[in-house]
C-alpha cells in the first residue's frame, strides 16, 4: 500500500464502519422494539485519518505494506453502555456473532487491566468482510466499549493529550487521574443505584403476583359463601391492600386459602 493509495484504500473500512454502527444501532433498536432494557447506549464509529494512520504507522515502525495488517484501528466502532454490567452482555452479543458476520480475533480488557493513564474500556479486534466490486475484502476493525462515564474521561483526556502531545503538564495529568477515579466511583454508584431499583422491581413483582392470588382466591370463596360472610374479607383485603405490607398480604392469601380447602 502506498501513500498516494492510501485514501482508497480506506473505502472499504468506510463501508464497514457503516456496516458495523448500523447493526449495533439495530441490535438497540430490538431490544427497545421488545420494550427490553438495551444494554447498548449509543454507537460512535470513524474511520482514522490518513494523518493518523501515518503518524502511527511511523511511531510503530510500520512499513507502509503492513499497515492494514499491524493498525488494527483504522475502522473504529465505538458502543456506549449505561453500566459497566452492560459491557458484558455486549461483549456475548459480538461474540455470538463469531464465526457468522465477523471474527473475533483479539481481545484487550482495560476495565480489569487499567491503563496507567486512568484509561479504561474493553476492546475488542474483529475481522469483518466486505464485499466490494473486486470480490470479498476482509478488513480489521476495532470495537471499544465502555460506560457513559468511562467515555466522558477518555474524551477529555484524549483531547488534552492530543493539545499537549508528549509534555502533559503534571499537575494536569495529576488531576487527570483524580478525575478518572471520580468517574468510576460514578459508575460504581451507578451499579448500586441499579441494583436497589432492580430489587424494587422483583418487591413489585412479587406484589402483584400475591394480589392476583388473593383475587382469585376471594373469587373462588365468594362462589360458595353468602355476601354477609364476605364483607369481613373484603374489608381485611383493602385495610391489607391500603397498609401494603407484603408480608401480612402474604399471611391473609395462606389463611384465604386454608378456608377454601376447608369448604
Ligand atoms: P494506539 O494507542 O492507538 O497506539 O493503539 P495501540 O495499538 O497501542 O492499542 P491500545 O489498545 O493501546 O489503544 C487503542 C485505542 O484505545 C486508541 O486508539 C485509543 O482510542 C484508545 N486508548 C488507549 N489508551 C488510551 C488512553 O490512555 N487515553 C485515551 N483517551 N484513549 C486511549
Ligand atoms: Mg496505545
Amino acid at each position: 500500500m502506498y501513500t498516494v493509495n492510501l485514501k482508497q484504500t480506506l473505502i472499504p473500512y468506510g463501508q464497514a464502519v457503516e456496516e458495523l454502527k448500523l447493526k449495533f444501532k439495530a441490535l438497540r433498536q430490538s431490544f427497545i422494539a421488545n420494550e427490553e432494557y438495551s444494554p447498548i447506549e449509543f454507537v460512535t464509529g470513524r474511520v482514522k485519518k490518513v494523518a493518523s494512520i501515518i503518524d502511527k504507522a511511523k511511531r510503530k515502525n510500520i512499513p507502509f505494506d503492513k499497515i492494514e495488517e499491524l493498525i488494527e484501528d483504522i475502522a473504529g466502532i465505538r458502543i456506549m453502555c449505561q453500566f459497566e454490567e452492560d459491557i458484558n452482555t455486549v461483549i456475548s452479543l459480538i461474540k455470538q456473532r463469531h464465526k457468522k458476520d465477523l471474527f473475533v480475533i483479539k481481545e484487550r480488557d482495560y476495565i480489569t487491566n487499567m491503563k496507567p493513564s486512568g484509561y479504561k474500556s474493553y476492546h475488542i479486534i474483529i475481522r469483518y468482510p466486505i464485499q466490494t466490486p473486486q470480490g470479498e475484502k476482509q478488513i480489521l476493525a476495532e470495537i471499544q466499549i465502555r460506560t457513559l462515564a468511562m467515555n466522558f474521561w477518555a474524551t477529555i483526556e484524549h483531547s488534552l493529550r492530543y493539545k499537549y502531545k508528549q509534555n502533559m503538564p503534571a499537575d494536569i495529568q495529576n488531576r487527570l487521574n483524580k478525575a478518572a477515579m471520580a468517574a468510576y466511583k460514578l459508575d460504581e454508584e451507578m451499579a448500586q443505584i441499579r441494583e436497589e431499583v432492580l430489587k424494587s422491581q422483583k418487591g413489585f413483582v412479587e406484589e402483584a403476583t400475591v394480589i392476583g392470588d388473593i383475587f382469585n382466591n376471594i373469587q373462588n370463596l365468594a362462589d360458595k359463601h353468602t355476601a354477609e360472610n364476605m364483607n369481613g374479607i373484603y374489608e381485611t383485603f383493602w385495610k391489607l391492600w391500603e397498609e401494603n405490607d407484603i408480608n401480612k398480604l402474604k399471611e391473609f392469601d395462606k389463611n384465604l386459602l386454608h378456608s377454601l380447602s376447608e369448604k
